[in-house]
Parts: C-alpha cells; structure tokens; sequence
C-alpha cells in the first residue's frame, strides 16, 4: 500500500523530532517509540553535553542553541528535547511530535520531581500559553506537526500512534490542544497557586457618593 503524507516509503529514511515542555513526556514516549521501531533515541539535552555545546551555569547547563543548530543527525532517528524547535531546522525532519500536558498535571509532575515553586510555575506558565507549540508552528512546515496531550493517554499509546504517522497510517493533526480556552479559572489558579495572590493596596482610595447621596442630588 503507498503511504500516506509526505513521508517516504523507504523506513531507514524516517528522522522524527520530539517535543514539549518540561515533563510532557518526551524521554518517556521517545524511548518507547525507539523500542518498537528501527529509530535510535537521542537527547538533545545529551547530544549538548556531550560535544560541548553546552556551559555549566551553577547546577544548570546552558545550551548554545547558535551553534548546534543543524548539527544533530536527524537520519533513522528519533531526535528529542524541548529546544527541537530552536536547534533542529526544518529540512532535517519529516516529522514532528509535540506533547502537550493540562498545567495541573504537569503542576504534580513536577511536585513529584522535587522542583523548586519558581520554577514550577515557570514551565507551567509556558506550557499553559504554549511556547514550544507556537515554535514548532514558527520552525516547521505545518503539515509535518503532530500534537498529543499525554495527561491520561499512556506513553505506550503514543508511541504505537506516533509510528503510526511515520508509516503514514495516520495524518497529522495539529491545533486542538488550547490550555487558555478549555481550561477553568480555578484550574489555572490551582496549577500557579500563590503567584497571583498578592498585589500592591492602592495609596489613596478615591471617595465616592453613596446611592442615597447621588439620588438625594438630583
Ligand atoms: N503519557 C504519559 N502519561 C502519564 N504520565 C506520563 C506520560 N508520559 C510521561 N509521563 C510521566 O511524566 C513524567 C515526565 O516524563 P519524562 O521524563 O519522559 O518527561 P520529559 O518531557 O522528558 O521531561 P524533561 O524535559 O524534563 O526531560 C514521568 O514521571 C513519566 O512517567
Ligand atoms: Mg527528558
């Protein structure tokens, strides 16, 4: 049967990114699409370190996403990390996956890895508004982009989907997920909980008529 989509036929040609914000799932999804496909896994992140693209800044690496961009090998692999967008262009993907997670789960995910608040609601803030989405839509032709939410799907099934693209069983789909539209305001307020709750009390309260006052007035 011909594939669907843009991809190729031949197999050893397939080079797919994976993307998303901190704790989405990418290292999760990737490793189990590597399994169960001819794809090798690379970090991004790794890659980085490993070949000197990236300074150590206190306990943090900082990445010099200039210079690594369009260095990594894409061929027959499953490339992956949140700065896929900055660093991998274009022309060296057939297909992108973005992962998606609602703000309060990934709010628990990060509890679970012992983050700091600050940055908590830092990544949950970005997620919510959609950084690395908005640029994939930026980096990559749109076609290419696929967006899965893995609040309550399980890695395994993205994976088994996402070979499913590769294979062009499936078309792409992109652009339903949108935390600022679908989410409730006390979701967001529980996913940044104390951000917010604090504001400066204006110096002076302006005087004005009561009811009574203004109608005994006229
Ligand atoms: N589809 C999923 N459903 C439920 N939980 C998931 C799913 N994918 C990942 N998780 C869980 O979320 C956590 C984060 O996963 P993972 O480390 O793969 O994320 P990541 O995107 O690689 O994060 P980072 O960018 O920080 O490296 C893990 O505890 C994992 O078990
Ligand atoms: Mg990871």
């Amino acid at each position: 049967m011909e594939a669907r989509g843009q991809f190729k036929t031949d197999f050893e040609s397939r080079r797919v990114g994976i993307t998303g914000s901190p704790g989405t799932g990418k290292m999760t999804v990737s490793s189990a699409l590597s399994n169960i496909s001819n794809l090798e896994f690379i970090s991004i992140n790794e890659f980085a370190i490993k070949n000197h693209f990236a300074k150590r800044v206190g306990l943090e690496y900082v990445i010099d996403t200039r210079r690594l961009r369009g260095k990594i090998e894409t061929r027959n692999r499953v490339v992956s990390g949140h700065l896929l967008p900055y660093v991998v262009p274009n022309k060296d993907l057939d297909l992108v996956i973005v992962l998606r997670c609602s703000p309060r789960t990934l709010r628990k995910r990060y509890e679970a890895r012992k983050y700091p608040e600050r940055k908590i609601v830092e990544n949950v803030e970005a997620e919510m508004i959609g950084v690395i989405a908005a640029a994939c839509v930026q980096a990559y032709d749109p076609k290419k982009i696929s967006e899965f939410d893995t609040t309550r799907t399980k890695p395994e099934t993205i994976a088994q989907r996402s070979l499913d693209l590769i294979k062009g069983k499936e078309a792409p789909f992109f652009g339903s997920i949108d935390w600022l539209s679908t989410s409730t305001p006390s979701s967001f307020t529980s996913a940044l909980q104390g951000k917010y709750n604090t504001f400066n009390i204006p110096k002076r309260i302006t005087r004005f008529a009561s009811p009574r006052a203004r109608k005994s007035k006229y």
